[in-house]
């Protein structure tokens, strides 16, 4: 118990870090050049929150949430997502009374009480964007964009963007008596599942995994035959968009999103190699949310992706991962009489800015070097009390094997000019 973790998490380990590091250095990075600010989130909310949030059917709220009552005897539960707190962020701290659009981004952990798989976690990381207060068609796009270069600069390949619209409020009901229609010489035939769906959340039954339920479902009305004129203008203008950026997608009229708020645009991300969990990103419009929340109707969309996935995605694609910061200087002691000097060396080397390491199990000079040859540095320093009575040490250049006197005095300058 004590020596193993909760099914679902994982331990990032420092020999790993670099991968992290790199997927969201890339992240702000794309997030920066399209306008998008960083937002820190509460990683717990208010559960009422999420249940109106994302929708009280959804299989997130009914089966995955991890709730429970703080102290204080209030509902908490772990953030599921990201768009329920930013909307709270958006309302709470009144950004809709500022500028629109109001552009945000943000990292960093979810929790989803969901089988474990290769893929699937109950605690996983998403990066995600969110932006409040414009309609414009040019935003789904640019939004679909950012998300494919994203990918494109961690260099994945072979991936498939599916865009859908759902609808919205005007022409939903349409689209759901018309699937109710349709399923009900089925229904026996449905997964329970589907049987409660049938009645409380239609559009889900096109999303069933169930294989004889995706058979009944073939030939089923899709959203797109649906659409109200608004809809259906909005989604051949983010498609136009969509072209004018020269971002390659699919049309999917199947494709309903697992979370509620969404109306109009609706797009996933596919890939292969990855196994069933093929989703490394999903995301669209929720012009109603901004209101469910209790603030004034503002139309908002955003993404999130996942980096696990994304992870993955790029091993399995054999991509290699940068590697991170290296050591600098590793400072090995000839002899025990040179060790209090070498303590302060190397506090000068940090001071001046080098990554610098030293041995701390009282190794031998050779097991020392050994060390310094797991931890790779650019350079090591050998300090012995002879040199060091004359003011000098030895330098190894680690790559080449070489090694030369430097005086102490001229010691930071010299690895530093060589390291940076
Ligand atoms: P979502 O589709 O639920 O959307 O999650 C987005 C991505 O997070 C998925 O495509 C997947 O890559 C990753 N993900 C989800 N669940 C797990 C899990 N259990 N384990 C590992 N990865 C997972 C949302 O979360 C929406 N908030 C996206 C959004 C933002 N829509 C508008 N704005």
């Amino acid at each position: 118990m004590l020596t193993n973790r909760p099914r679902g998490t994982n331990d990032i380990l420092p020999a790993e870090i670099n991968k992290w590091y790199y997927l969201e250095e890339t992240f702000r990075q794309v997030c920066h050049q399209y306008g998008y600010g960083e937002i820190r989130l509460p990683i717990f909310e208010h559960t009422e929150l999420f249940v109106r949030g994302m929708g009280d059917t959804t299989d997130v709220v009914e089966k995955e949430m991890y709730t429970f009552n703080d102290r204080g005897g209030r509902s908490i539960t772990l953030r599921p997502e990201g768009t329920a707190g930013a909307v709270r962020a958006y309302l709470e701290n009144n950004l809709y009374a500022g500028p629109q659009p109001v552009k945000m981004y943000y990292l960093g952990p979810m929790f989803r009480y969901d089988r474990p798989q290769a893929g699937r976690y109950r605690q996983f990381h998403q990066v995600g964007i969110e932006a409040f207060g414009s309609h414009d068609p040019g935003l789904d796009a640019e939004i679909m964009a950012l998300a494919m270069d994203y990918y494109t600069r961690l260099g994945l390949s072979g991936l498939s963007l599916q865009v859908n619209s759902v609808g919205c409020p005007q022409c939903r009901p349409v689209l759901r008596q018309r699937l109710q229609e349709f399923f009900a010489p089925h229904m026996n035939q449905l997964c329970p599942e589907c049987r409660s769906r049938y009645h409380r959340n239609p559009l889900r039954l096109l999303d069933c995994k169930n294989e004889k339920c995706q058979e009944l479902g073939k030939g089923a009305p899709s959203a797109l035959d649906c659409l109200c004129p608004d809809c259906a203008a909005h989604f051949a203008a983010v498609r136009h968009q969509l072209d004018l950026l020269g971002v390659a997608y699919q049309v999917n009229p199947r494709l309903v999103r697992g979370l509620d708020y969404y109306t109009h645009t609706a797009f996933e991300i596919l890939v292969g190699g990855i196994g069933a969990q093929s989703a490394i990103g999903g995301g669209g419009r929720y012009n109603g949310l901004v209101e469910i929340c209790g603030g004034p109707p503002t139309p908002g969309i955003g993404f999130a992706l996942g980096l696990e996935r994304i992870i993955l995605a790029r091993e399995s694609q054999g991509l290699t991962w940068p590697r991170t910061r290296p050591l600098d200087v590793f400072v090995a002691v000839a002899d025990a009489a040179a060790s209090d000097r070498a303590v302060r060396i190397l506090a000068d080397l940090r001071a001046g800015g080098l990554a610098a390491d030293r041995d701390y199990l009282g190794r031998s000079l050779k097991a020392q070097m050994k060390q310094a040859g797991r931890l790779n540095p650019a350079y090591t320093v050998i300090a012995g009390s002879q040199e060091l009575e004359q003011g000098r040490v030895a330098v190894k250049d680690m790559a080449s094997g070489e090694q030369q006197t430097v005086p102490l005095d001229q010691l930071v300058d010299f690895l530093q000019g060589r390291t940076k």
